[in-house]
């Protein structure tokens, strides 16, 4: 019988800090804005865990997630939002829906995280969803996108990370330095059996992020911001991202932009 395993329980315990990512996003608004965000919308929001972290928040924050895809919508229902206060639970919505719809809810901060937009892979369908983020961001809104690069991401590789009781394997399987176009895989193997391979597929376009800051600019947003993250004693990423213009060289990183409207 082939191994099943929850896909989006081992993709939360080994891709995603949700609770993390919520107090950042609030910080980083608070810090710029001088103001708390109430409304957090998040796209491409999958099981939409960042949501229901950002209603822990506090009694006055609201959070919407867009997804196309109504499998893990049902699975953030069914296992996220039912552990929430029914007052938080009251100030979470999901809409099955395209990001580049027109009719997208306002938000103080529109967050697209795991790279998403990277599935965007041409430049005006990601300066359509960039627009589309600027017109529906509420006055001093923030857009705030993540994304990876350095050359170890530009050529196929495989890494391992150990959990508890499974190992993840990130497969970039191809890259194409004409188009920066690549294959990346999530694989998984439960501890003592069989690895599972594909587990998630991305079919994405590296973006660099000189061209994502063209990109905001042109859409209209007055000013862009990178954070940056830093290093611990041995010299690995820290996890604590500040504010810079200036980045480090380093074989692969991750970043995030941040566009002001
Ligand atoms: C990398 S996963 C989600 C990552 C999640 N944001 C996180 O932080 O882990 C990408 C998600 O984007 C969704 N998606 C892809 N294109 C979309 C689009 N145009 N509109 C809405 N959702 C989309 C997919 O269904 C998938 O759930």
């Amino acid at each position: 019988m082939p191994t099943t395993i929850d896909k989006y329980a081992y993709y939360q315990n080994s891709v995603q800090s949700p609770d993390v990512d919520s107090q950042f996003l609030q910080r980083v608004y608070t810090s710029l804005r001088g103001k708390e965000p109430v409304t957090l919308r998040e796209d491409f929001c999958a099981a939409f865990a960042l949501c229901c972290e950002w209603a822990k928040l506090g009694s006055d924050k609201k959070a919407i997630g867009v997804d196309l895809d109504e499998e893990p919508l049902e699975y953030g229902k069914k296992n996220y939002l039912s552990q929430l206060t029914p007052a938080q639970q009251k100030r979470v919505t999901v809409l099955p829906q395209n990001v580049l719809s027109p009719d997208m809810p306002h938000a103080d901060i529109i967050a697209a995280l795991n790279f998403s937009f990277m599935g965007f892979k041409t430049r005006p369908l990601l300066k359509k969803y960039f627009e589309n983020a600027y017109k529906t961001l509420n006055a001093d809104g923030l857009l705030i996108i993540d994304c990876f690069g350095g050359p170890a991401s530009m050529e196929p590789n495989e890494s391992e990370s150990e959990y508890d009781d499974f190992s993840y394997f990130w497969d970039q399987d191809t890259f194409d330095p004409i188009t920066n176009e690549g294959m990346f895989y999530i694989h998984y193997q439960p501890k003592g059996k069989k690895k599972i391979e594909k587990v998630f597929t991305y079919d994405w376009r590296l973006w660099g992020i000189p061209e994502l800051k063209d990109l905001m600019d042109e859409v209209g947003f007055k000013n862009v911001h990178f954070y940056w993250e830093g290093t611990d004693e041995d010299g690995e990423g820290d996890g604590n991202y500040t504010k810079t213009n200036k980045g480090e060289n380093c074989d692969s990183w991750v970043a995030y932009v941040v566009g002001e409207k």
